[in-house]
């Protein structure tokens, strides 16, 4: 039962949502895009220009010949001809400036231990990482894989990865042995990164010996890097393993960038689709920090000295995007938190942002909403008198979250900015500016430059109110440049659900006042404390357990992580149904799937709703679930 306090902030909170949330008349007059609506209409005219503009914002060692290329689409490319490197952007320009001696990297563990790197040490790790993986042969278009905590030592190896122009693909230390193996193999890595363990919760989470298992099913790996972070025994295979400390060790501070071609890959980010192999999607090094600068410059108004803390996971496009790359391209200083919100105390998260004096929190619902659940005293015991700019992302943000966020955290002087985006948009895309009215939960409108709408089966605008797919109409920068290894599913999945434009598989819809509203996603994507996770991973995943013969996965709501997994399963004849059955079988997916994939419940059946094709009818299983009404059932078996 919440507490008698909880339950009266959540009725003062809970107001309709039209109202609108006007800017002050100092958040205008001080924010880097004072006119919203102009910025706007400007972009709109002629986005082309607006974003060689922001590409201006790049170093470029040769600049681009052509601005966009839609010949071979829907394989688009963006500043044709220009040679540039992703890390250079991040890190080498600003060594030489005023920027070096800036704090680049704070880092700080459950346990309070605190590291801390200007950009010019940092600058100096990275080379020495450079310097010794292009020592071990690592080149140009090799795969490196990633499957570390969220420690300096991540941002330091997909730096020196893209430095080299070799693609970092980095897997969340949160998924299993089995998924670490699949992403390897897809992306076939040469060598992969890890940690002794990291710590949650407390506990030590042992990562060396996942690795260990996953490398047992590829054959591409050849080297194991291992960062020493929690001093936890692991085995160390001699002919496989180094320290990565070993591994740097007496390496000089200096190295090349490699120059890119704007429309080289500079890393593949696996996420999940329909089916229950991941998708690799694939990020370039000229158009990705293009969108990825600009946005967080406009969207979270950076002035140049900005502390940024995105609370999310590097092994994440949000952490990708927003945590290394976005805050390093933009100069500015970036937190690393390894641990929980909550440790010791629910005041850790308020705590963190008042030692460094955060300026921007960037963070996902289900945080918000847990941490809710605490009550609002523990915000309320600190004034948090750094903050300016508050962000939401991951999945929508209901009006109560919104509310309170503004309210306790913000409170009510800090805009919040519920960005709307995907791995495969790269950048924010449908999100206010902090000079924009706001309206507690709605993403608002697309970011300048973006042509977002929302559409029927046929392409055709719903009216106002009425929900549609969500799509884009237009390209930008940061997009998606095809599947790793899978072009002919980039084009099904993306480019040819609705004709001529880029399918996001989420629904919406629009407000009078032109606002989005995200409803969530069309196909069978979980969305599971903001992590994605596909229906189709997790039944393939209960199918392998011996006594499971077919699996139906649905998500149903959930008031902290918004969504969690229900599954129905038909056992095989031997198979007797018990209790004792059930826990197996979950600890079987936790094992296959790793902690993300969050279980509340099994149920036996005899039979699952089917279509003549024989396609599991999710959609029914879920009404009945939720009593809602079945809709269509035509094609019901
Ligand atoms: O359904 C949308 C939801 O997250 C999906 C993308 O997930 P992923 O690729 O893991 O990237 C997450 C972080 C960018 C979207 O298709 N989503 C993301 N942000 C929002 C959201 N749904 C509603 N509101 C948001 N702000």
């Amino acid at each position: 039962m919440p507490k008698k306090q909880d339950k009266r902030e959540l009725t003062e909170v809970f107001q309709s949502s039209d109202k609108i949330y006007a800017p002050s008349k100092k958040i205008i007059k001080e924010a880097n895009v004072p006119d919203y609506e102009k910025t706007l209409k400007n972009a709109a005219k002629n986005p082309l220009k607006f974003w060689e503009e922001a590409a201006m914002d790049l170093t470029w060692f040769k600049p681009w010949e052509k601005t966009f290329d839609d010949k071979k689409k829907p394989f688009y490319k963006w500043f044709v001809g220009g040679k540039c490197n992703l890390a250079y952007n991040a890190l080498d320009r600003h060594v030489g400036t005023e920027i070096e001696n800036k704090l680049a990297i704070i880092f700080e563990d459950e346990n309070g231990t605190e590291k801390k790197y200007t950009y010019k040490e940092l600058y100096f790790e990275v080379n020495k990482l450079v310097n010794a993986l292009r020592g071990y042969g690592v080149k140009k278009g090799d795969r490196v894989a990633i499957y570390m905590p969220n420690i300096p030592e991540i941002s330091m190896a997909m730096l020196a990865c893209a430095k080299i122009g070799a693609m970092h693909s980095v897997v969340y230390a949160g998924f299993s042995s089995q998924a670490l193996a699949d992403r390897i193999n897809d992306a076939r890595a040469k060598v992969i990164f890890t940690a002794d363990g990291s710590f949650r919760r407390g506990k030590v989470i042992d990562l060396k010996s996942i690795v260990d298992e996953a490398i047992k099913q590829t054959k591409t790996i050849k080297r194991v890097i291992v960062v020493k972070n929690n001093k936890q025994p692991i085995k160390f295979n001699k002919k496989l393993d180094v320290w990565f400390d070993d591994f740097i060790k007496g390496q000089p501070t200096e190295a090349k960038a490699a120059k890119m071609d704007a429309e080289d890959p500079a890393f593949v980010l696996y996420t999940s689709g329909t089916t229950s192999k991941p998708k690799g999607i694939v990020h370039v090094h000229g158009g990705y920090p293009v969108g990825v600068l600009r946005t967080i410059k406009w969207v979270f108004d950076l002035k140049g000295d900005e502390v940024f803390w995105c609370t999310a996971d590097p092994g994440w496009i949000t952490g990708h995007s927003y945590i290394i790359y976005g805050p390093l391209l933009a100069g500015i200083t970036t937190v690393q938190y390894e641990g929980m919100p909550d440790m010791p105390e629910p005041d850790r998260i308020w705590k963190v942002v008042e030692k460094y004096n955060v300026n921007v929190l960037y963070t996902a619902p289900t945080l918000i909403r847990a941490m809710m659940k605490y009550g609002a005293k523990w915000p309320q015991m600190h004034a948090m008198p750094s903050l300016r700019i508050l962000g939401s992302v991951g999945e929508p943000i209901n009006p109560e979250a919104w509310k309170w966020y503004h309210k306790y955290v913000g409170k009510g002087k800090c805009p919040v900015m519920d960005t709307w985006w995907q791995t495969e948009t790269g950048m924010n895309m449908i999100t206010p500016l902090p000079s924009a009215p706001l309206k507690a939960g709605s993403a608002c409108k697309p970011f300048p430059g973006i042509i977002a709408d929302v559409v029927d089966k046929k392409g055709k605008k719903v009216p106002v109110g009425k929900g549609g797919f969500l799509v884009i109409r237009n390209q930008w920068p940061s997009m998606i440049r095809t599947i790793f290894n899978n072009p002919e599913r980039y084009i099904k999945t993306y480019w040819s659900e609705v004709k001529g434009v880029f399918f996001t598989g989420d629904v919406a819809f629009k407000d009078k006042d032109g606002y989005f509203w995200i409803q969530g996603r069309t196909d069978d994507v979980l969305k599971v404390a903001g992590h994605r996770i596909g229906t189709a991973e997790v039944e393939s995943s209960f199918v392998s357990h011996p006594a499971v013969v077919e699996a139906g996965v649905i998500g149903v709501p959930d008031p902290v992580k918004g969504e969690v997994i229900k599954a129905f399963l038909i056992l095989n004849a031997k198979a007797v149904a018990s209790d004792e059955l059930k826990i197996e079988i979950i600890k079987h997916v936790r094992h296959n799937l790793g902690p993300v994939a969050v279980i509340k419940e099994v149920e036996f059946v005899d039979k699952l709703p089917k279509t003549r094709s024989g396609k599991i009818m999710r959609r029914v299983l879920k009404a009945k679930e939720l009593g809602l009404p079945l809709g269509d059932t035509s094609s019901l078996v």
